[in-house]
């Protein structure tokens, strides 16, 4: 097991170069599996889940081969062919570990009629139901059964439907969007999910034939198609990494410049550090931001794209604990996404739980200790606080960090961080 040190206190200054986006790599991974012949992905993030996720296609029968980065981003280019897939089962334990895996689940069933993925199971921050995206393949005719913790599901062909999401899940989502790319007839989505990972894989779906109108709205409408064709994609930038290093500069100070990035795509995030008193300018495809004082409190509530992403909670909580007054932040998306919160009082914060949400009264400082990462962005804001933090914090667990970030350490790192990763000898 890693851990990492970090010395609190060092102000941030230089560059640093986003990486692809998780959440639009894993479904543009499965994608391919909706039709045979050789996909080239360039701009794939170095990370844990994505290495899951090629295990995942390569037991399906999918050959990856990893070309040299032709990019000056140094991100390999994956060549990907699902042309003979040899299974359409999605085990276990590999599911267990990453729940995205349920994305093979519409394109395997749209492709060979049958596919049999194990049910995801909770996770820390909640416990993550499939309902509305199994709701949504029985509309399409699907045949589903649930036995010994997996859906066993059947189609000769799917069908076009009219769906309706209770929530905009945007997983769920993609997963109907896929399915429904190769239906026969069309399929109308509503109260769709509107990320721009949903749209940039609807973008990627439609260059290989797909039918998809109403991207980035809430109504999306696919006319199923016979066949598709494989394409050449670029990994769209990650917002979440983004956010995350603009939110270092609030937890430590200085100035950052993110290059790379889409600010169109964190225009809430941008909106709501703006009125903490970072100074934020933009650029084309940079984004610079810079801290001047204490920051203010303001109050938070995560919401659907394009509202604040729940997966820059728990970062901007650190900023809150740090600040000048009161601030409440409303978990609307996830039931237990506050995991981060018991770590934080470790550090000296001053916040309670009151059901979804936190109020958090702004402290002078934060003094390091020693913390574990309990999830993804959970780990992320247990780095900015360590960075904000006098003294040095230690976080054990950071696979839970590697999962969602691409040599987070080095990056910071380079930009004036003190921050080492270690190896322990621990187990777990
Ligand atoms: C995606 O998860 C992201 N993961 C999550 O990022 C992100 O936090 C989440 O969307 C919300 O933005 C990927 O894209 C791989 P949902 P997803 O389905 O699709 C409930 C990260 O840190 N729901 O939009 O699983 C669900 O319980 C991860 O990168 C149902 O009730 O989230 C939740 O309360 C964490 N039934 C809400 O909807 C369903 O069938 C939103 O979940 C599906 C979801």
């Amino acid at each position: 097991m890693d851990q990492l040190t970090i010395e609190g206190g060092h102000r941030l200054r230089g560059n640093i170069r986003v990486s692809g986006a998780k959440n639009a790599a894993l479904p543009v991974l499965a994608a391919t599996l909706l039709t045979g012949g050789t996909f080239s992905i360039r701009n794939l993030p170095r990370l844990r889940d994505i290495y899951t996720f090629k295990r995942l296609l390569t037991d399906l029968g999918v050959t990856i081969e990893e070309t040299d980065a032709s990019t000056d981003r140094n991100a390999p280019v994956l060549e990907v062919d699902s042309t003979s897939l040899k299974s359409y089962e999605a085990p276990y334990d590999l599911v267990r570990t990453m729940r995205a895996s349920i994305l093979v689940l519409g394109p395997l069933l749209a492709r060979s009629g049958r596919a049999r993925v194990s049910l995801p199971g909770g996770c820390a921050i909640g416990a993550r139901p499939i309902d509305l995206h199994l709701k949504g393949l029985e509309l399409m005719g699907a045949r589903l059964k649930l036995r010994e913790g997996y859906v066993d599901a059947k189609a000769r062909r799917l069908k076009g439907a009219q769906i309706y999401l209770d929530i905009p899940s945007v997983t769920g989502t993609e997963n109907l969007m896929m399915a429904a790319s190769l239906a026969k007839g069309t399929t109308i989505i509503k109260n769709a999910a509107r990320e721009p990972e949903i749209v940039s894989l609807g973008e990627m779906l439609n260059k290989m034939g797909a039918k998809i109108r109403g991207l980035g709205s809430d109504t999306l409408t696919i006319e199923g198609v016979d066949d598709l064709s494989p394409v050449d994609w670029e990994i769209m930038p990650d917002r979440i990494e983004t956010g995350t290093f603009m939110m270092a500069v609030g937890a430590s100070g200085g100035e950052l410049i993110l290059d790379g990035c889409m600010p169109d795509h964190l225009q809430a995030v941008i909106s709501k550090l703006r009125s903490t008193g970072l100074k934020i300018d933009i650029s084309g495809r940079s984004i610079s931001v810079s801290k001047k004082g204490q920051l203010k409190s303001v109050d938070i509530k995560t919401a659907p794209y394009p509202g604040f992403p729940t997966d820059l909670q728990a970062q901007i909580m650190v900023l809150m604990a740090l600040s000048g007054g009161l601030s409440v932040i409303t978990e609307t998306i996830f039931e237990n996404r506050f995991m981060h919160v018991a770590e934080l009082r470790r550090l000296g914060a001053n916040i309670n739980v009151e059901g979804r949400s936190a109020i958090i009264k702004g402290v002078k400082d934060l003094k390091g200790a020693p913390v574990m990462a309990t999830d993804l962005r959970a780990s992320a804001c247990l780095v900015l606080a360590g960075l904000a933090a006098k003294g040095t914090t230690t976080i054990s667990r950071v696979y839970h960090l590697d999962r969602g970030y691409e040599k987070i350490e080095e990056k910071l790192s380079r930009v004036g961080a003190k921050i080492l990763r270690e190896k322990t000898g621990q187990l777990f």
